[in-house]
């Protein structure tokens, strides 16, 4: 069943629950990420994981980008079947399917990327490059102090250059190192957070150029880092993806891009003066980021979502704002990486009416 979605409908037509975005605010958004960006030699590599959308990865493509990230393959595959070139699947894959799909995929885009941090992962990565007469583009994660996967080291990453280096079919592209603990985080803590992550990718940077490893790229960052990242000089890559559309989380850290994101909902229910039901629940709004936030609403607050529904509450001397059944709100989400993941549609909204209807094309692949 098809939903009544199309360009030159006005949001007063659209039914709810839908994420509607400010398309004025997102070219803002984007126009001021370049502009922070500009004349610094660091490209913006946006992380795809958060729009999903083949279509805003080539207007951020088209802006200046110089290729995108994906976290997964099945969403890299939708974004090389949408025309995009130049991708870097930044987290590490194994298990069944997953080396011969990502050589497939190096196959065919010669720009593709793969992060790597373990000797298995080059080995099996080669021998099947091999047997296909491809060489693979990899790139070794450092963990910069995040506490996820990466060489936790400068002599591990080291180690699996030398392993490269040694390997035919895949060739060392540069270093992933994503400081994934220092962007959503108050102003001075990304900057304390970051300069030890610059650091040991700095130090890991010299020593492979000791050992004459070229090292060309160097990719990481993400929304909340940006800035430092221009400053401090060492990534040559930023992978923010937020920034396009933000969330409250992000906008409570302080970041210096605007919420272009809202979901559109409507009141269901009135049970009581202080309590009001929107269709907007777990399934529609995620909620690991915290609470969303209703806006433009004072004195209504989102107060828990089960399945379907979400609940508000309507604080007394708010009753004037007059909150019935049937009134549409305006609710940002906390937390817009997993928020999108639950839609099929964004509509990009100009001027009270629709004009582009986005599917979600990577929704739920994260296989
Ligand atoms: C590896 C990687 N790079 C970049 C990003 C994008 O960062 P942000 O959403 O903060 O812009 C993420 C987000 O989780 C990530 O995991």
């Amino acid at each position: 069943m098809q939903r009544a979605l199309r360009a030159g409908m006005l949001v007063e037509e659209l039914e709810t629950p839908l994420l509607i975005v400010d398309l004025e605010i997102m070219e803002r958004n984007l126009a001021h990420m370049m502009s922070i960006l500009e004349g610094s030699g660091v490209k913006l590599r946006p992380h795809l994981k958060t729009a999903k959308s083949p279509a805003i990865a080539q207007i951020m493509i088209q802006a200046g980008a110089v290729g995108i990230c994906c976290a997964k393959l099945s969403e890299a595959e939708v974004m090389a079947n949408a025309g995009i070139t130049d991708i870097l699947l930044t987290s590490e894959v194994a298990g069944a399917g997953k080396y011969e799909r990502l050589v497939a995929l190096a196959a065919r885009l010669p720009d593709f990327k793969a992060v790597v941090d373990s000797t298995h992962a080059i080995e099996s990565i080669a021998a099947v490059a091999r047997e296909r007469g491809v060489t693979v583009k990899l790139m070794i994660e450092l963990d910069v102090h995040t506490g996820r996967s990466g060489q936790v080291t400068p002599g591990g990453v080291l180690e699996l250059a030398d392993l490269i280096r040694a390997t035919d079919s895949i060739d060392l592209a540069g270093i992933h190192a994503y400081a994934g603990h220092a962007q959503v985080k108050p102003a001075e803590s990304r900057r304390d957070l970051n300069e030890p992550a610059m650091e040991i990718l700095s130090e890991t940077v010299e020593l492979l150029r000791e050992h004459n490893h070229p090292v060309p790229i160097l990719s990481g960052g993400g929304t909340g880092s940006v800035r430092i990242d221009v400053e401090t000089g060492i990534l040559n890559e930023v992978q923010a993806g937020s920034f396009l559309l933000l969330d409250t989380a992000y906008r409570d850290a302080g970041v210096e891009f605007e919420n272009a994101l809202t979901c559109l909902s409507t009141i269901i229910s009135r049970p009581t003066p202080e309590r009001a039901v929107c269709d907007a629940g777990l399934k529609t709004l995620s909620r690991d980021g915290g609470s969303p936030e209703v806006t433009g609403r004072t004195g209504v607050t989102y107060l828990r979502g089960s399945d379907e529904h979400g609940s508000l509450t309507v604080e007394p001397d708010a009753l004037e704002t007059d909150l019935n059944v049937g009134d549409v709100i305006a609710i940002l989400p906390s937390h817009i990486c997993t928020t999108i993941n639950l839609h099929d549609v964004m509509a990009g909204v100009r001027n009270g009416v629709v004009e582009t209807v986005w599917p979600v094309e990577t929704r739920g692949h994260i296989w």
